[in-house]
């Protein structure tokens, strides 16, 4: 018998990469994916706990699903991800309709979960950490298909900074060893893949075994799914400074397939700041490591995160993060407002910030890197750029894809070029995209 499951994310990368391997474990017991919650006979909501307003939106979701099922016998909703594992007790009290709630280091076991409803427990939770890992009792083939895929290679965080919900959602700092890593991206390249972006809370911080019994880190990593048929690109995503070793700057330099662009959260450049959100740094080791980036990698282009209206930000810390943010250049950032997390120390700390003062702080951020970002994609103009095309674009006769430092490209081309690396003129820009034309290259 099929059924039907619908998946809604919420959140970073990683869940939608567990959406589909939540997709993958439930495929075996007939259930097959649906665009719409209305008419499924399971509805996952796989959510994001790491703002306020993020975790807020699950709950008005859920009150939109009880109708739904009031209207439909049999219909189960099961609450994953990271609200799941910070408030699972909670979900059931707020939304008695909930049949499920699962963590994110439990949802291989959904389909237990699910037979235990059938079978008439009212209700099934896990939200434990088990000791197993969690990839190895997944199914093997991910139903992931598309040019550009993401690969978990790492989870979890140990770093506490101290507005930050994931190493409480997300548990310790855990890494895949290399060795299945590498078979999945194989998988993933014989069925059509050309770019996998590495994913992981603190990506850089992987660490594990390798294929030859050594330690490998993440550049080892890279190295050797560089070396896989097919592959033509690599990216990695979300990355901490103070994990940015030597051997991984080298790789920017080193490994052609390795993209010349880069997430690498700062939060803030005012030291004072740092060192209250314990991101163990100052903003002076960000300027030398992006230096030493820049040396390894000139074209490298930089994005960030920041946040605004930490708890004791002046006028003068943010003048140093607005300083950072020109001293830099960045191709694209994401800016928030703090949002104070249950549980992480900085929600206890003095002197929170007013909502409007963040409001306009985050303004005038979003001002400035619009700008940037904007300038950084003008600044292509006239080039030639590699593209890897992986769909159709907007209207008939168009191919969209990415640049090497992850513009969107707009050209005419036909359809058969999607899934190749194609040069493109670049003829004009705008803050989210650049458009052009294909370069014909002449039969030698
Ligand atoms: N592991 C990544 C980021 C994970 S969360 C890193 O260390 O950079 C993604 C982003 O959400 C963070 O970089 C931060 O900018 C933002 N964020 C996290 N907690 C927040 C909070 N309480 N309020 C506002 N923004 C927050
Ligand atoms: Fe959160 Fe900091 Fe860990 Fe990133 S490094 S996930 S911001 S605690
Ligand atoms: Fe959100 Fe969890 Fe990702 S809190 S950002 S979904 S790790």
């Amino acid at each position: 018998m099929t059924r039907k499951v619908h998946i809604k994310t919420y959140g970073c990368q990683m869940n939608v990469y567990d959406s589909q391997r939540m997709a993958d474990v439930l495929a075996p017991i007939g259930y097959v994916p649906s665009d719409e919650a209305e008419g499924a006979d399971l509805v996952i909501l796989n959510t994001c706990h790491i703002r306020e307003k993020a975790a807020e939106k699950v709950y008005s979701e859920l009150g939109r699903l009880a109708k739904l099922k009031s209207e439909r016998d049999g219909m189960m909703i099961a609450v994953a991800g990271c609200v799941a594992q910070a408030e699972g007790e909670e979900i059931t009290r707020r939304a008695p309709a909930v049949d499920i709630v699962v963590g994110p280091q439990a949802y291989h076991r959904l389909p237990q979960m699910i037979a235990e409803i059938h079978r008439g427990a009212g209700r099934a939770l896990d939200t434990e950490f088990p000791a197993l890992d969690k990839f190895d009792a997944l199914p093997a083939e991910s139903g992931q298909h598309g040019i550009a895929r993401f690969l978990t290679v790492q989870e979890g965080c140990d770093k506490f900074c101290t507005f930050c919900v994931v190493p409480y959602t997300r548990g310790a700092e855990y890494s895949r060893p290399a060795a299945s890593i590498i078979a999945e991206a194989r998988r993933m390249a014989e069925t059509g893949a050309r770019e996998i972006t590495l994913l992981g809370q603190n990506v850089n911080a992987y660490r594990a075994d390798g294929p030859d019994g050594k330690d490998w880190g993440l550049a080892r990593l890279v190295r050797a799914l560089a070396e896989i048929d097919g592959l033509a690109r690599i990216r990695y995503t979300t990355s901490h400074p103070r994990d940015m070793d030597d051997d991984l700057i080298a790789a920017h330099r080193e490994v052609a397939a390795l993209m010349p662009f880069l997430h690498l959260p700062v939060q803030s450049g005012s030291d004072r700041m740092l060192a209250a959100m314990n991101r163990k740094h100052t903003a002076d080791d960000y300027r030398r490591l992006i230096d030493r980036l820049r040396t390894a990698r000139p074209d490298l282009a930089l994005s960030s995160d920041f946040i605004v209206g930490f708890p004791g930000e002046s006028d003068t810390d943010f003048a140093a993060t607005m300083g950072l943010i020109r001293d830099i250049g960045f191709a694209q950032a994401f800016s928030f407002k703090y949002s104070r997390r249950p549980g992480t120390p900085a929600s206890a700390m003095p002197k929170q910030v007013a909502e409007a003062e963040k409001d306009q702080r985050l303004k005038e951020l979003q001002d400035e890197v619009v700008r940037q970002q904007t300038a950084f994609n003008m600044s292509r103009i006239g080039s030639r750029i590699p593209v890897l095309f992986d769909r159709p674009g907007r209207h008939p006769g168009q191919i969209a894809g990415r640049s090497p430092w992850l513009q969107a490209v707009h050209v005419d081309g036909e359809a058969a070029l999607i899934g190749r690396v194609a040069q493109v003129a670049v003829a004009s820009a705008t803050q989210n995209s650049l458009s052009g034309a294909l370069v014909r290259t002449e039969a030698a």
